[in-house]
């Protein structure tokens, strides 16, 4: 059974996704403790719900950044948690908490990464023009969505898409990535060399998503 922390700023859908998993059984994991920084999170409602603990934690409260990262860093291996999952945490992670959990964080980022990283990479795809676009569930290093990637899925962008329309198409992939990712990593199938994350059992395969379809 792993061990999970949770960083959620909002909804809190990705950190749903996770609970459902677990609670079908399709991941042998229990989520220890849920960290926000914003009071108003609905996330936190999710997280009573299910009867998890959850903290608040404020920036603001604490003297430094860095004193902030090892307050999160400290609750956590309080409660015996083994991996950091990034649920919509809008905030970049510092040294205190990356050093504590090296290669044991994981984020989701709502595009291809490294194409348009940072906030809204929705809206920064659909503005670019690109045909296709999807999401990223990555390793957090010191760098801006710039650590080691795990999964990524891919969907079609179409030129009257909106950064709503393409946020909704891509949502419905995170929800399956980032519970695959933790199983993955649960299961002791990922290991990270460098930039490139090494999947036990990985099998290639060569299905394409052409866009537009090939006519
Ligand atoms: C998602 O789009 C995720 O990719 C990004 O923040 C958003 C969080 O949504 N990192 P939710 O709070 O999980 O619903």
């Amino acid at each position: 059974m792993l061990n999970l922390g949770v960083l959620a700023s909002g909804r809190g859908s990705n950190f749903q996704s996770i609970l459902d998993e677990i609670e079908k059984g399709n991941l042998k994991a229990a989520v220890k403790l849920l960290v926000t920084d914003n009071p108003g999170a609905y996330a936190i409602e999710r997280a009573k719900k299910h009867g998890i603990e959850h903290l608040v934690l404020r920036p603001k409260d604490f003297p430094t950044k860095d004193s902030y990262y090892e307050k999160i860093a400290e609750e956590l291996k309080a409660r015996q948690v083994e991996l950091v999952i990034l649920a919509g945490f809008m905030r970049v992670v510092r040294a205190p908490l990356i050093e504590a959990y090296r290669n044991r964080i994981m984020n989701i980022h709502p595009a291809l990464l490294p194409s348009f990283p940072g906030l809204h990479g929705q809206r920064q795809a659909a503005d670019y023009g690109v045909r296709i676009s999807g999401c990223t569930v990555h390793f957090v290093d010191e760098g801006m969505d710039t650590g080691p990637v795990i999964i990524q899925a891919a969907v079609p962008v179409a030129p009257d898409d909106t950064e709503d329309s393409l946020s909704e198409r891509i949502l419905k992939l995170e929800h399956r990535i980032f519970p695959e990712a933790i199983r993955l990593f649960a299961e002791g199938k990922l290991c990270v060399e460098g930039r490139k994350v090494k999947i036990a059992g990985y099998r290639p395969h060569d299905a394409a998503l052409i866009n537009p379809p090939l006519t």
